[in-house]
């Protein structure tokens, strides 16, 4: 077997001049190539190889995905995970019930002993990264179809993923960037025994709920505690109660020291999905179509919820994490479409169009091989766009309406058994009864009816050429009265929990006949056959050719745009972003400063409120002061703003300083700056993250976790 080497002739060819504004999500191990003489210049005291290196201990080794939705940072050698509340939250909620309320009361465990398990919930270190482009492309030629292409691509994976050298623990993944121009080879190590620490109650970890969130300033103490548990050997393990605390090679080092403006900051996660350089049309579909449609959609379903959970104490533990999820993507589109168009976000990227076609007729080989791109793009754009707006509304109805999703699930039953018989029917049995058990807990048909009431109507509106049509049909004989209509299908039995997970526990056959026969599984199954026969096959191959399109555009960009930084497209692996401590002006006239404190807690508070209610103890601290080694001059700081290029998976990243120390923990952006996925603007994008001490005083005074203090490393200077 050959060892993977890391070959970076492949990368040559895209290199581009050094990054001049502090965009971009790097690759940790082209660092030291690419930008660490602009980090020493903006302040970083440390080198490259402090960051990532694969010989001896780094930064890196403290970095984990959190669950593969979140980042998190080793911060004890006994294995002690620090990431965002929100990360930490369906755990949270999970353990919760209306006599130990975790998310209304946080949770302290004492001693190891009192930790908790969290089933599914996984860390994942990266051991190391390697370039693989020349491997997996080798065999690929210009003149192959898009299939043979992938097939020659995917036996390259296969083949490399084997022959790659690994420990017996590790695992490995391939992933391409640049819309898979270049490829790289991530070797992980998995923990699968995460267990839950310590959270603060909601109103600090989530302190400002909706209203504050993607919003400066900010005020939320943002943060959840975990911890790694392995083997008697250190090795991963699933979970065992025989299973000990993880013993961290490598856990940061955390400052006390706090930060002021200008200050070099970088953050080191898991960026999940960004689109920086898609081509303008495709911009102006998501800020004229594709994000209100959503948008709309779930203001409707937000409405619904909210006034459930505000009266009901039970409704509000079960939707919470449903109703933050659905909200968080729904005001980061407010957002996105708001600083979008405010910026021209599309007319930038047209006029940058046309310097690039300018160039690119200028010269005759570039032109040969580039000169239709820009036209191609438009024509295939035109195209899909009935097409993708329809993918939305369906995405959007399947999920926001609990009977459709339930009714999918369920129906793999059916699909299952119809392709491999009772076997494969028992294969997806397990798999279908754990996701209904974590359902049903979180489950009200009332609150679903009414989902459905509001949510359907867009769907039967809009959409004309893709609904099913029984479904209008019945609309219109229900005088449009959506209520009648949710009327009959809320009488299936699959809103039953028990009489669900009781006909489950007959034979396949009985099985599979009633649900056959259940109005939910025929409502969702009417649905989707009429989305696959409308839309999908007709979606596929125009999205399979944009592919292809943006592939070839991408690679041209670097080609021709050579002034231009490039720097891979988030997708869920391991980068860093660096910046500066940094204020900014959100509108004419209004500067925002760095950090928030306190005092600003203070100023929100409205007793008994849902959103920005402040639990005594905290208002007690205040008053006296009491804010131990965390504090500076009688102010205890909160959050601060950077100028870090981060994007959602970023969440519970750790933020580090000059020297490599923890200051700070990310969770979101500024409300200006959310578009930063697809135009990033050095003047009013900024990541927003606790400050540290913030963390640290809440652990230690507030909650009086002295245990966990005692764990960790605290530098003061
Ligand atoms: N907007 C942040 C992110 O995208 C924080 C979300 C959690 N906070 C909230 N109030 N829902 O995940
Ligand atoms: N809150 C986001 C997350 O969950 C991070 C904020 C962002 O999108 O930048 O990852």
């Amino acid at each position: 077997m050959k060892i993977v080497r890391i070959f970076v002739t492949a990368f040559l060819l895209f290199i581009v001049v050094a990054a001049k504004a502090d965009e971009g999500m790097w690759l940790p191990q082209l660092l030291s190539k690419l930008n660490e003489d602009r980090m020493k210049s903006l302040g970083m005291k440390i080198s490259a190889k402090d960051i990532y290196d694969i010989n001896s201990g780094s930064l890196k080794d403290a970095i984990v995905s959190f669950g593969g939705f979140c980042t998190g940072s080793v911060i004890s050698s006994t294995g002690l995970i620090l990431t965002n509340h929100h990360c930490g939250f369906g755990a949270i909620q999970n353990h919760s019930t209306l006599q130990n309320n975790y998310i209304r009361d946080g949770f302290w465990a004492k001693t190891y002993s009192e930790e908790i398990a969290n089933k599914g919930l996984f860390a994942t270190f990266i051991k190391r990264i390697d370039d693989v482009s020349n491997l997996i492309l080798k065999g690929v030629t210009a003149n192959m179809s898009e299939a043979e292409r992938q097939s020659v691509i995917d036996k390259n994976i296969a083949e490399v993923r084997k022959n790659a050298i690994k420990k017996p623990t590790e695992e490995n993944f391939i992933r391409g960037f640049f819309e898979a121009n270049q490829y790289y080879l991530f070797t992980t190590e998995t923990f699968n025994d995460v267990r839950l620490v310590g959270a603060p109650p909601s109103a600090i970890g989530n302190f400002g709920k909706d209203t504050d969130n993607w919003v400066w300033p900010r005020h939320t103490g943002d943060f959840s505690l975990f911890r790694i548990y392995a083997n008697k050997e250190n090795m991963p393990a699933n979970y065992s109660p025989e299973n000990v605390p993880y013993k961290a090679p490598k856990p940061v080092t955390i400052s006390l020291k706090g930060i002021k403006e200008n200050d070099f900051t970088m953050v080191y996660g898991f960026p999940g999905r960004t689109n920086e350089y898609l081509y303008s049309d495709a911009v102006r579909q998501i800020v004229e179509l594709s994000d209100p449609v959503k948008i709309n959609i779930r203001t409707s379903a937000l409405q619904v919820i909210d006034g459930f959970m505000r009266k009901d104490e039970l409704i509000k533990i079960q939707y919470a994490a449903k109703y933050a999820n659905i909200a968080n993507a729904w005001k980061k589109w407010q957002g996105e479409v708001l600083g979008l168009t405010k910026t021209n976000a599309v007319n930038k990227k047209l006029l940058y169009e046309t310097e690039f076609q300018k160039r690119v007729n200028a010269n005759t080989g570039l032109k040969e091989k580039y000169g239709s791109i820009l036209n191609d793009l438009k024509t295939a754009y035109n195209e899909i766009e009935p097409y993708s707006l329809a993918r939305d509304y369906y995405g959007e109805i399947i999920n926001r309406i609990e009977l459709l999703s339930l009714s999918a699930n369920l129906n793999t039953l059916i699909t299952s058994y119809t392709k491999d018989g009772v076997q494969g029917y028992e294969k997806r049995l397990p798999i279908v009864l754990d996701y209904l058990n974590k359902f049903y807990k979180e489950y009200n048909s009332t609150v679903d009816k009414k989902l459905f009431e509001v949510v359907m109507p867009y769907y039967i509106n809009q959409q004309s050429d893709f609904v099913f049509d029984s479904i209008s049909h019945e609309f219109l004989l229900n005088d449009k009265s959506a209520e009648n209509l949710a009327s009959k299908y809320y009488k299936s039995m699959i809103i039953d929990s028990a009489a669900t997970l009781n006909l489950l526990k007959q034979n396949a056959v009985e099985v599979i006949t009633t649900l056959q026969s259940d109005v939910a599984l025929k409502l969702f199954t009417g649905i989707q056959s009429k989305y696959q026969t409308n839309v999908q096959e007709k979606l596929n191959p125009i999205q399979a050719k944009i592919n292809v399109l943006q592939r070839t555009y991408m690679q041209a960009q670097m080609e021709v745009m050579k002034d231009k930084t490039f720097y891979p497209d988030a997708n869920s692996t391991l980068r860093l972003t660096y910046g500066k401590v940094k204020g900014y002006y959100p509108r004419d006239g209004v500067y925002y400063q760095y950090s928030t404190w306190l005092d600003g807690v203070m100023e929100k508070y409205k007793p008994g409120d849902y959103e920005f209610d402040v639990p005594e103890k905290l208002r007690d601290l205040y008053a006296k002061k009491d804010y131990g080694i965390y504090g500076v001059n009688g102010k205890m700081p909160v959050c601060f703003i950077a100028t870090n290029h981060t994007t959602g998976g970023n969440s519970g990243s750790p933020v580090f300083d000059a020297y490599g120390r923890l200051i700070g923990l990310n969770f979101d952006r500024v409300w200006e700056g959310t578009m930063s996925d697809i135009n990033y603007d050095a003047s009013i994008c900024r990541n927003i993250q606790v400050d540290i001490r913030y963390v640290l005083f809440i652990i230690d005074k507030f909650a009086g976790a002295k245990n966990i203090i005692k764990e960790l490393n605290l530098v003061k200077k």
